[in-house]
């Protein structure tokens, strides 16, 4: 029988704009940080059906046990890899995402590391902004024109990124674990063989277990002395102590790096390198994307209290469920 009060969802993390207001219109909206979860799943567990993540935190089994009617959790972004969708699945929870309304945004931004990168430019922003100009001309820098590129990631997000490059007319080839039917990129099953071709590798994997750590030494050894690594990803698909160790001994000329290991905390050695682009993991971060990306999470609890099942699920919970 359909209950008067209101559903409450559980929203973790900061919330983005519009979304406490649209949500409210139908929903109990239990804002949640790190501080008030237990006292909020205290009294409100037990009723809880649906939950919506940034995913800053973990949403892991712990988690989930303590909320026993979950159905449905919605994150804010493509990533899902703090959500444990293997205990989601096996509790019969689905997790939705926000795939495909970021891809072009994160592509561009891509792009625009890749050449900032290698053409230095927010270090020639601080050179003029420092004065130094009168005395004298930037330095000479790196160029894409005698370089190839090596994609690491071949989904939705790489294949943008290939689409955008591919008119600056270098070679592009790429690692995925299969060939991806319809593309004429060069394809290298092992990503050290691919890093070991190429000067330019961008990530642009999944985080998770799976992908821990696969940007390892031996892998930044192979991309070698005028290697550039672009990270669009995850912090965690790069070994970061290794990546700090190549650029401080030259093992790689740059990084371009918007993602890190213990976001939002960069370590010091990377942010004293005059050879590396920081970003505050800004990749989808424009009003227009985000709103599109806060749209599509809100649309799947919606759809979800409808009762036409999620929008997005991920591809480990499917809907109709198999
Ligand atoms: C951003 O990093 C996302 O996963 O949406």
């Amino acid at each position: 029988m359909p209950s008067s009060e209101p559903e409450p969802v559980l929203c973790l993390g900061p919330f983005m704009p519009g979304v406490e207001e649209r949500l409210s219109r139908r929903f109990a909206v239990l804002p949640a940080t790190p501080e008030t979860l237990d006292a909020i799943i205290a009294e409100h567990g037990a009723a809880i059906r649906a939950m919506t993540t940034r995913g800053h935190g973990p949403t892991d089994a712990t988690l989930m046990d303590r909320l026993p009617r979950l159905e449905l959790i919605a994150t804010f972004a493509v990533g899902y890899d703090t959500i444990d969708v293997a205990a989601a699945k096996a509790r019969g929870i689905v997790v939705t995402n926000t795939p495909d309304v970021l891809t072009d945004e994160v592509a561009d931004l891509t792009v625009g590391l890749t050449l900032a990168t290698i053409r230095e430019l927010p270090q020639a922003d601080r050179f003029l902004r420092a004065g130094a100009w009168p005395k004298g001309a930037y330095p000479l820098t790196a160029s894409l024109r005698d370089r190839s590129i090596g994609i690491v990631g071949m989904g939705r997000i790489g294949q943008a990124i290939a689409a955008r490059l591919k008119p600056f007319g270098r070679p592009i080839a790429y690692h995925a674990r299969r060939k991806v039917k319809g593309l004429d990129y060069e394809h290298f099953p092992d990503l050290t063989a691919l890093a070991a071709a190429v000067d330019v590798l961008i990530v642009i994997l999944p985080g998770g277990p799976a992908t821990r750590g696969v940007i390892d030494a031996g892998v930044l050894q192979a991309l070698g002395p005028r290697g550039v690594l672009i990270n669009v990803a995850r912090g965690s698909v790069v070994d970061e102590p290794a990546l700090i160790a190549a650029l401080k001994t030259g093992t790689i000329a740059a990084a371009g790096l918007d993602v890190f290991a213990q976001e939002p905390d960069v370590p010091a050695e990377l942010i004293q390198m005059g050879n590396v682009v920081l970003l505050p993991h800004v990749g989808s971060g424009t009003h227009v994307t985000r709103a599109a990306m806060a749209d599509l999470a809100m649309r799947n609890v919606e759809s979800w209290f409808d009762g036409r099942g999620p929008v997005t699920p991920v591809p480990e919970t499917p809907w109709p469920r198999d």
